[in-house]
């Protein structure tokens, strides 16, 4: 039987850091509402000429390094965006030829914040069914570029980066199940509606968020696929060694960990000096604590993101 495994991680931050105090002169809102309503206190945000390709650029030389993996020995690249440099040409293709290995084929994923949660379960589908034997998956947003800087409700959350992995092809698991879900009746709580017609833009271009309501969905959706994934796989809850959750609020975090009986001590939360990255918060997670030491070889870990569609998923794995 032939497996998937992770055979390496990496992640980029852009260097420019805003702080909840430097929002505060912005917009009215405190260091002390967004804390003790998310848990954020810092985001990165990428310079006027950074686009997402050229920080899942960065995030992908990390993730080829530590895999020990040549760009030449890919023969896959999925990238997880909602905020492509353009319309097309994808990112996937744009990071291609940054990598210089033409030929190669590659392709975007749009589900949002569970971006990441979709690239890897279809990366894993291509290297079970054989079609290929090393992948690179990204998770890269610039979502700064979406955000409406006057509207409180959604500028103090979110924030840039992306993070990388190799999967690559193994006799022995790696990713033990993937389970991925989306309900488009959901769709008018979280979106961006603009469109691209006649040569103009039309419709409003900024996020918009019914919060309340994206968090009571994401928590009942989050526990449900966690505990269906964990059912399906035949793996116990307490033999999860590490929870790597999307990182959009950290009350959301908690109750899902919560749910899943794990102290916060097995979970990753990165949130608090990164913001929402969408699709890269959970690959910028994992590497974040594989190079801290945290994350070992051999340990179970279970990765779960949620994000507009609405589309969620949860990929159980041994690291
Ligand atoms: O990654 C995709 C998934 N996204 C998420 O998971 C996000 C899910 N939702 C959330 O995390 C939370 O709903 C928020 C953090 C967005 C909002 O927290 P909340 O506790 O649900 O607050 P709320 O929207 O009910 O707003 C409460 C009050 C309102 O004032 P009034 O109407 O009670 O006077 C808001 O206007 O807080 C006000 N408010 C703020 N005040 C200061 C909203 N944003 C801010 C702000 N600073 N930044």
């Amino acid at each position: 039987m032939t497996y998937s495994r992770i055979l390496g991680t990496g992640s980029y931050l852009p260097e420019q850091l805003m702080t909840n105090a430097m929002l505060a002169q912005r917009v009215e809102t405190s260091d002390e509402w967004i804390v003790s309503r998310t848990g954020i206190r810092a985001r990165h945000i990428a310079a006027d000429d950074q686009k997402t390709s050229d920080l899942a650029y960065l995030a992908s030389l990390k993730a080829l390094e530590s895999a020990g993996v040549q760009a030449g020995e890919l023969d896959l690249i999925i990238v997880a965006t909602t905020t492509p440099d353009m319309v097309f040409p994808g990112v996937a293709t744009i990071l291609q030829e940054k990598l210089g290995i033409p030929g190669v084929p590659a392709f975007d994923v749009q589900a949002v914040c569970a971006g990441f949660v979709y690239a890897l379960a279809t990366a894993n589908g291509y290297i079970k069914s054989g079609m290929a034997k090393r992948v690179l998956v990204v998770g890269a947003e610039v979502m700064s570029r979406l955000l409406d800087w006057s509207d409180r409700r959604t500028c103090v959350l979110f924030g840039d980066g992306a993070g990388a992995v190799v999967l690559g092809e193994s006799a022995e698991p790696g990713i033990l199940h993937a389970k991925l879900a989306a309900d488009g009746r959901y769709r008018d709580i979280l979106k961006t509606e603009a469109q691209i017609a006649d040569g103009g833009v039309s419709g409003a271009p900024f996020l918009h968020m019914d919060g309340p309501a994206v968090f009571k969905f994401a928590v009942k959706a989050l526990s449900d696929i966690a505990e269906k994934t964990l059912a399906e796989a035949g793996v116990a809850q307490a033999d999860i060694d590490w929870l790597v959750p999307h990182q959009a609020n950290l009350r959301i975090i908690e109750s899902t960990a919560k749910h899943l009986k794990l102290p916060m001590e097995k979970v990753i939360v990165t949130l608090p000096e990164q913001g929402n990255t969408s699709a890269a918060s959970i690959p910028l997670a994992l590497d974040h604590a594989v190079r801290d030491g945290r994350i070992q070889r051999g340990q179970t870990l279970l990765l779960e993101g949620i994000g507009g569609g609405f589309t969620w998923g949860a990929v159980l794995l041994r690291f």
